[in-house]
């Protein structure tokens, strides 16, 4: 069986509620039939509302860019899953490498959150990733396993069933240096042999794995051939219709010939 592509925009710090609204509209107005592929939107929370108000009645999913691992009470400015769901999201991005570098994210906290996403039924979009500095010291699939393994620590089987892993190489974020199809590919495959250790093959064969890192229009054809590649967790590139709606077409593209 071959893979449902997924095509994810990640908004990261951008855009107020109404230019999300418009840019979602744009977007559903263009893809917001196909059902080839899946396309899931996640804007900042305070968009969250109304982008679910414009995608509801179409085939785009919503999804958020973090959430608590605790499930309510005083913890100041924190987002909890049961907010998410209520307001129709179904995707969270979680492990994110700016959430790690710059606030603090260990293996132990997305693993808590992964937990309590599951528990919540929101489908957990995992982020893995090695710095420049890790792939220059040879240590790319000592970090990626360290990170595949500490987000999946007391994860049962069933519940990985809804995992997705994105690999974002650190060093192609937002820096116009995208990973060759070939590097990506490299360390898509080293994913998947591990989830296949954690999970057996039939679970880590089902797996979608996303490629985020500079993915763009141009690039985006080539990294979707790749055999272990099922998408994109894309930043810049989905903060405009015109590219992101290009990258969903390639997404749909690489799902024909895939299957
Ligand atoms: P860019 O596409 O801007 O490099 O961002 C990738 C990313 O971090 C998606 O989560």
């Amino acid at each position: 069986m071959p893979r449902n592509i997924i095509i994810a925009g990640n908004w990261k710090m951008n855009k107020t509620s109404a230019e999300g609204a418009d840019l979602a509209r744009s977007i559903v107005q263009v893809i917001g039939n196909q059902t080839e592929i899946t396309v899931i939107l996640c804007p900042p929370f305070t968009a969250l509302q109304a982008v679910g108000g414009i995608v509801s009645n179409s085939s785009v999913r919503l999804g958020a860019q973090n959430m608590s691992d605790k499930p309510a009470g005083a913890y100041t400015g924190e987002v909890s899953s049961a907010m998410l769901r209520d307001i129709h999201v179904t995707h969270v991005i979680l492990g994110h490498s700016e959430r790690r570098a710059l606030y603090g994210e260990t293996d132990a906290i997305v693993n808590k959150k992964t937990l309590a996403a599951l528990e919540n039924n929101l489908k957990p979009i995992l982020c893995v990733g090695e710095t420049l500095a890790e792939r220059e010291s040879n240590s790319t699939f000592d970090v990626i396993r360290t990170q595949i393994r500490g987000a999946l620590d007391s994860v049962s089987p069933l519940q990985f069933d809804e995992v997705i892993i994105a690999y974002e190489p650190v060093w192609a974020i937002g820096t116009g240096k995208t990973a060759t199809p070939a590097i990506a590919q490299e360390v898509h495959a080293f994913i998947r042999s591990e989830l296949s250790a954690l999970y057996g093959d039939t679970l880590s064969q089902k797996t979608r794995i996303l490629y985020g890192g500079s993915m763009k229009p141009d690039n985006a054809a080539a990294l979707l051939a790749q055999p272990d590649i099922d998408g994109g967790l894309i930043g810049g590139a989905a903060l405009n219709a015109k590219d992101f709606i290009a990258l969903v077409e390639s997404g749909r593209s690489a799902s024909v010939k895939k299957a």
